[in-house]
């Protein structure tokens, strides 16, 4: 695992946006993980950027988002679709057809997580997984104590979770119980994965991630297992690294 603690988000977002852009010009049909959060949205800024100047073409890209909220449908403005499509897709070239998120109101979000992963599965694998850090250590909606071996699954959020969730919500009450969720697996799966952390409140969860032994009770501490990972830093979710 590869750590690089920078001055900002801002900088750590950037840095996420030229490995994915350095993905797509090495390889332009790319398949990509994407994450949705607050903490992506620098690096989401910045790929619009560069395929507006020009230097990023997503007309041969597919992408596999993390994960969607059960029983909340695409054209609802707290859906993960809908926030890929305002902060990313809309504003790049990207096919429709090629944009993968789980169905949130799919008749069976079972067979829909078996329909997701076998769409995965279809393709050559994911190249790239871009991911955020709960404050609880989760990883895509995988809570702590889920099995490292899951994949694509329904998942019943935390009061955690759930709680740090509300802020995009009128009310707390209306912030979904459950969501689909690529499992530990479907990303251990993945040939690359960027991850960024960004802001005090996810110190700690830093910190066991990065100094402690792998432990599923820290759903993230499975990445010093994948053979090529980068987690980008700032210096906030950085702090506790001091003591490890
Ligand atoms: C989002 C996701 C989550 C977030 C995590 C951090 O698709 O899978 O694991 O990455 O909850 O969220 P933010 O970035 O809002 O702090």
């Amino acid at each position: 695992m590869h750590i690089q603690v920078f001055d900002n988000e801002l900088q750590a977002g950037q840095a996420a946006a030229t490995l994915i852009a350095a993905q797509i010009l090495n390889n332009p049909e790319s398949v990509l993980g994407f994450a949705t959060g607050s903490t992506p949205l620098p690096a989401y800024q910045e790929l619009v950027r560069l395929t507006q100047n020009g230097i990023l073409d997503w007309s041969r890209i597919t992408t596999f988002n993390l994960d969607e909220y059960v029983g909340i449908p695409a054209d609802h403005e707290q859906s993960y679709r809908a926030f890929m499509m305002k902060n990313l897709f809309d504003k790049v070239n990207i096919k429709p057809e090629a944009v993968h998120v789980p169905n949130g109101v799919a008749e069976d979000p079972e067979e829909e997580c078996l329909a997701y992963e076998r769409a995965i599965r279809q393709t050559c694998g994911i190249d790239l997984q871009l991911l955020g850090l709960g404050r609880n250590g989760h990883i895509g909606f995988n809570e702590p104590d889920t099995a490292f071996t899951t994949l694509t699954h329904v998942v019943d959020l935390t009061d955690d979770t759930i709680d740090a969730n509300a802020r995009f919500f009128e009310k707390s009450s209306d912030v979904p119980r459950q969501a689909m969720s690529m499992g530990i697996g479907t990303i251990m799966q993945a040939k690359k994965i960027v991850m960024i952390v960004t802001g005090a409140s996810k110190a700690r969860a830093v910190r066991s991630m990065v100094c402690n032994p792998v432990d599923p009770n820290c759903p993230g501490s499975v990445i010093q297992l994948h053979a090529n990972t980068v987690v980008l830093l700032d210096r906030p979710a950085a702090t506790a690294l001091n003591y490890c």
